[in-house]
């Protein structure tokens, strides 16, 4: 009979704690959200121990969500798993993830631990955490690395100590699928206790293995696989969820297994990480970047035309992809508009609701053709905004004059509460010259630019401009967005966004007398 395969989601946890993906706990409350819409049965929220501000964040998760469990992350330390558990404990289903490395080199030179004494933490911490929760996780730490005899009696000795998901993780990204297959299978036949729990792997792509190493743990008798949406993670990333979730459906009947995500909001999901963390998928990724459901050759598209099933092995409509083009004109109203989101599976506040409707409108006069993705891009850039407030810099309105001629100038106006300023700057282009005019109104902390980057939304030259913005202060990432036809603005919006969170935190750290300006 088909089995359930669990999908453990990380990419609050092991996703975020990569560079370049962090996100505040709005952003990781709206991926929360998705991740429960998207079914997955275990959300890994944070690490509870890490910082207060994690800690909050793990909790603010546990509190809100109720359809997929809840963890947090714990080193065997009781502090870890105490924070952990106060942290989840508010959780419809809390579990606690309690880990330790087994690998010789990991226990040789990171835990300087003998074996004898892992063995004795990995009983001690599990109980300790069962004596809390009573939905525990192991993790075997570089498990593929270590020796599988003594793999076994870890396994065996968390098992009896309460785990009931004991996690196999190829924390490098070494292992091969035979390797996996075999490891799993033989876990499965000597620890006795295997078989009421769940048996998990967790592989990361450093050999570009992960989701392969993934499925052949399932082939080996695994029932979770732990992965990232976008296969975001540490260094070359986790394996991504998108991947092994549309596998095991595609190959169903081979793996003779199922999971519990509903696939068609796999396309949202992807889409909303990609726009928390500023990165956009490349054309060939798996499932969610542009090409994966495209037919360029002529070969190829005579044999879609003639039947889908030559080429296409999956529909863009299983994960979630609308194929419709035009879809709302500027004489729509609010209901149509309203209930068209709610068909795309946005279901907004009625504050969001008018406030993307407002700026639907002003995007059906600049473009002819106003898509299903420019609609997604007017949902995220809203849910990607800071709270108003009276003490924030508002874009105004902003005049460039520009050549290959001529230095670039920019006149950028801005509002604060009823104060209005303007200033006039000089740049290497209009981009430059409007954010030095920027610098000159607001004068803010120091901080390096460490990211512009821009992408077109949809087809056509006419398209929205979304761009993203990162700026360094204090070691700390200030992200910022803006979208609109007009390059100049949304880049100029989206440092305007960068610039008032930076202020926001710089605010905060003078408050905490830590004196940043
Ligand atoms: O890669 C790894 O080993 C981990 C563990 C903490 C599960 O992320
Ligand atoms: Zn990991």
């Amino acid at each position: 009979m088909s089995k359930l395969i669990k999908i453990f989601d990380t990419t609050l946890r092991d996703g975020e704690q990569s560079p370049g993906c962090s996100m505040n706990t709005k952003e990781k409350l709206e991926v929360a959200d998705r991740l429960q819409k998207l079914g997955v049965d275990v959300i890994e929220a944070g690490f509870a121990i890490s910082s207060p501000g994690d800690f909050q964040c793990v909790k603010s998760i546990a509190d809100t969500i109720r359809d997929s469990s809840i963890c947090s992350l714990a080193r065997c330390l009781p502090k870890d798993i105490d924070a952990a558990y106060e942290a989840i404990k508010g959780a419809a289903a809390p579990r606690i993830h309690v880990f330790l490395a087994t690998s010789p080199v990991h226990m040789e030179y990171k835990l300087k631990m003998t074996p004898e004494q892992v063995l004795q933490s990995v009983d001690y911490h599990v109980r300790y955490a069962k004596a809390k929760c009573s939905d525990i996780e192991f993790s075997a730490e570089d498990a593929t690395r270590s020796d599988p005899e003594f793999l076994a009696k870890v396994v065996d000795t968390a098992i009896r100590a309460g785990a009931t998901t004991v996690n196999i993780p190829d924390t490098v990204g070494y292992t091969t699928p035979d390797e996996m297959k075999d490891l799993i299978r033989f876990l499965r036949e000597k620890v006795p206790g295997c078989e009421d729990i769940d048996l998990s792997v967790h592989c990361h792509n450093d050999l570009g293995m992960a989701t392969a190493n993934s499925l052949s743990g399932v082939l080996g008798g695994a029932t979770q696989i732990e992965c990232c949406v976008n296969g975001i993670g540490e260094r070359a990333g986790n394996a991504a969820l998108e991947e092994v979730v549309m596998a095991l459906k595609v190959r169903g009947a081979l793996f003779d297994a199922y999971t519990n995500i509903d696939t068609k909001q796999i396309y949202k999901t992807s889409q909303k990480v990609y726009s928390i963390i500023g990165q956009t998928a490349s054309r060939t990724k798996p499932i969610v970047g542009k090409n994966a459901f495209a037919h360029e050759s002529g070969i190829h598209q005579h044999g879609v035309l003639a039947n889908k099933k030559t080429y296409e092995i999956m529909t863009p409509e299983s994960v979630g992809i609308m194929t419709n083009e035009m879809v709302l004109g500027k004489h729509s109203g609010k209901h149509a508009f309203e209930a068209h989101l709610k068909e795309m599976g946005y279901d907004l506040t009625t504050e969001e609701l008018s406030a993307c409707f407002e700026e639907f409108k002003k995007l059906c006069d600049k473009k002819k053709e106003v898509t299903d993705r420019d609609i997604e891009a007017l949902v995220n850039h809203g849910d990607n905004q800071l709270e108003q407030t009276a003490d924030m810099y508002r874009f105004d309105r902003f005049d460039v004059h520009a050549g290959n001629f001529s230095t670039p100038t920019s006149v950028v106006r801005l509002k604060k509460g009823d104060q209005t300023f303007e200033e006039v700057a000089l740049g290497d282009g209009p981009i430059n010259a409007s954010f030095e005019a920027i610098n000159k109104i607001v004068n803010p902390p120091e901080h390096s630019f460490e990211n512009f980057s821009i992408q077109s939304v949809s087809e056509g030259n006419d398209t929205l401009g979304d761009v993203l913005v990162t700026l360094k202060h204090n070691g700390k990432d200030f992200k910022g967005r803006g979208l609109s036809t007009d390059i100049i603005e949304s880049s100029i919006m989206a440092y305007i966004n960068a610039i008032n969170r930076l202020i926001a935190c710089s605010r905060t750290e003078q408050d905490k007398g830590e004196g940043v300006l």
